[in-house]
């Protein structure tokens, strides 16, 4: 089968892309970061310019890569496959955190508990090292879905044994109802691949607080990555919201409050938005505006709905979260019907 290299230009980095793989997983298997999020054509992130050499934008919706966009010589990476030796521009952002290669593996389900209404917590023990960056995805090959896949963030750190994934039911879903909440089964076998995503924590990034941000089971990266600050720096100011709609909705409660008892500056706060909840009442948003004078110096990290992630982010920025410090990660309409990510 026809190979071809795909170079990124002012760097050394110069990667094989077998025919029919996306050049997207070919640089991410070779440990080659690309910006990435939702890995199906949908959110815009792995766009980059094709300086030279062919592709085939394969599935590119013209809804994120536009006519203007391939008349203009872009390309989204977790689609398209390059039919000659291409050089791609070298891509804008990233953090220093580190990033692991994207590899394939099998997992066993060892648990899953009922978490809160319409949500699950499923643990799977990999049976092969895994390295990830606290707040990485791991997308899920559906089982009985043939060809289907899902992504979901990470709840737990590279060091568990199990890797944690919430999940929340959507009626009719191929993975959140149809498997998570219908056929899974405690040592069942499935399939992932991972990590993906940039929404990672940052070891190096030490200082001031950390803002975080979740709604409904977008707080799942969040965990890891309150984990992962609190042990590098047990001392860290880390202020956690989760926003729901009704107290049905809240889970894992126990667990924030005994990271609240261990570490002097950490802090949780639920914000219910449509039913009275003692002194938890209202969206995140809001909840911030009136907790928090300023957020200047910290480090956000925002995740849920798209109406959530705009919401509390622009709270925060009125609080003066810089903009180059607020991490933002969106729950993705599935491009057939269930929800990714989160
Ligand atoms: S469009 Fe490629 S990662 Fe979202």
């Amino acid at each position: 089968m026809t190979e071809h290299t795909i170079t990124i230009a002012g760097r050394d980095d110069t990667v094989t892309a077998a025919a029919d793989q996306t050049m997207l997983d070919a640089m991410l298997r070779a440990g080659v970061w690309m910006p990435n999020s939702c890995n199906q054509g949908t959110c815009g992130t792995c766009k980059l310019k094709v300086l030279c050499g062919e592709v085939d934008h394969r599935d590119s919706p013209l809804s994120t890569l536009t006519d203007q966009d391939r008349a203009d010589g872009y390309t989204l990476t977790c689609q398209a496959v390059a039919t000659s030796d291409v050089t791609v521009e070298a891509a804008d952002g990233g953090t220093d955190a580190v990033h692991h290669p994207l590899i394939d593996f099998t997992a066993i389900v060892t648990r899953v508990d009922d978490v809160a209404q319409d949500t699950r917590i499923v643990y799977l023990r990999p049976d092969r090292e895994f390295e990830f960056s606290a707040g990485q995805s791991v997308s899920l090959h559906v089982p009985g879905a043939p060809g289907e896949r899902r992504q979901y963030s990470i709840a737990s750190l590279p060091t568990d044994p199990e890797i944690e994934l919430h999940i929340r039911r959507e009626a009719g879903g191929v993975a959140s109802d149809q498997w998570a909440n219908g056929t899974i089964r405690v040592g069942e076998s499935v399939e992932l691949s991972g990590p993906l995503g940039d929404f990672v924590y940052d070891p190096s990034d030490t200082d001031g607080g950390l803002l975080l941000l979740g709604g409904g089971t977008g707080i799942a990266p969040l965990k890891g990555i309150a984990r992962a600050a609190l042990a590098d720096n047990p001392e860290r100011e880390v202020i956690v919201y989760h926003g729901v709609r009704t107290c049905a909705y809240l889970y894992d409660q126990q667990f924030w409050a005994d990271l609240a008892a261990a570490h002097p500056n950490f802090t949780f706060r639920p914000a219910v938005s449509r039913e009275h909840h003692e002194g938890c009442m209202g969206y995140v948003s809001d909840r911030l505006l009136e907790d928090l004078s300023t957020c200047r110096g910290m480090t956000g990290y925002l995740c849920g709905s798209d109406r959530f992630v705009d919401g509390v982010a622009a709270a925060a920025k009125r609080r003066r979260l810089a903009p180059r410090r607020t991490f933002r990660e969106r729950f993705t309409p599935a491009r057939t019907r269930d929800l990714v990510a989160g």
